[in-house]
């Protein structure tokens, strides 16, 4: 069942909520393997599974990555009515989303002052003003993502905590393509090239991540040679650098290197371009 308004959402899941866990997986389509492992995951551990699929324009700071973003709703319910025809599709348009301009800017300190935060301003605040409305909307008890977006998972959890919404939160392992790429809807943007090529992307991670493990308290300045590694390793690739730096798994506080002497969970994060097509991707340590 697809539903294109809240009001209808709303209505058909008051009376089922009483009685039956709702699972609830947020998109904005163009569904891969990754978005299909949460979904399967959301019906092993719940009743009824509510997919949302919606372009969030206010998340996006490239007009052009917005209107090129992949449109594609009719293949994605075909892709979910294929694992169950019990999922219910919620597809509101931008008017139904944003009929009321918020005028709440979310702010989440030093967890949005590196990477993506730092890089595409606001695009935070965008995330969280369309999840709390969804979640708001769904009301679900459990709630899934993608580990891809390991600081969107930072984020996400600090609103919920913050602003005590009731339920809970899964984040799930990143699913790769045979390459190693990580699975993601702008994949689809790459040329069957590129596509190959940005294996690179994850082979740079798991250098670094190598790099660091082997020079555990050896070394002192583990970081930086950690990222001069990775970043020489993408120079002879074609995939442009962003950013490439190592952080406190949680907090996403930077790793000194002197602290690669404990037991920290350390997560090693890039995002660059292919092609012209923003790619991110992480991996722990
Ligand atoms: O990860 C995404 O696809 C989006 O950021 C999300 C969580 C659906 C919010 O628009």
């Amino acid at each position: 069942m697809i539903f294109s308004t809240i009001s209808d959402l709303r209505t058909h899941l008051l009376p089922l909520r009483i009685s039956q866990k709702i699972g609830f997986v947020p998109t904005m389509g163009a569904l891969h393997a990754g978005h299909l492992a949460l979904v399967e995951e959301a019906l092993r551990q719940n009743e009824i599974v509510v997919v949302s699929i919606f372009v969030n324009p206010i998340q996006f700071n490239n007009p052009e990555d917005l209107a090129k973003y992949p449109r594609t709703l009719e293949n994605d319910a075909t892709l979910l009515y294929q694992i169950s025809d019990k999922i219910l599709i919620f597809a509101p348009n931008e008017k139904e989303m944003y009929a009321q301009k918020t005028q709440i800017a979310f702010q989440f300190g030093a967890l949005e002052q590196v990477m993506e935060g730092k890089f595409r301003k606001g695009h935070f605040s965008g995330v969280a003003t369309v999840v709390s409305r969804l979640f708001h909307i769904v009301m679900p008890d459990n709630a899934y993502f993608g580990q891809k977006d390991w600081q969107q998972c930072c984020v996400i959890k600090q609103m919920v905590d913050d602003l005590m919404f009731p339920l809970q939160l899964h984040f799930l392992p990143t699913l790769r393509e045979i390459t190693g790429l990580a699975m993601s809807s702008r994949n689809t943007r790459l040329s069957a090239q590129a596509r190959t090529d940005a294996k690179c992307v994850y082979e740079g991670l798991l250098l670094v991540k190598n790099y660091i493990l082997n020079n555990i308290g050896k070394e002192n300045h583990i970081l930086e040679k950690g990222q001069e590694t990775g970043l020489n390793f993408y120079k002879s690739t074609k995939f442009e650098v962003e950013y490439l730096e190592i952080y406190q798994k949680f907090s996403l506080i930077p790793m000194p290197s002197k602290d690669y002497m404990t037991d920290i969970p350390m997560g090693v994060c890039v995002a660059g371009y292919m092609e012209g097509v923003r790619l991110i991707d992480n991996i722990m340590v």
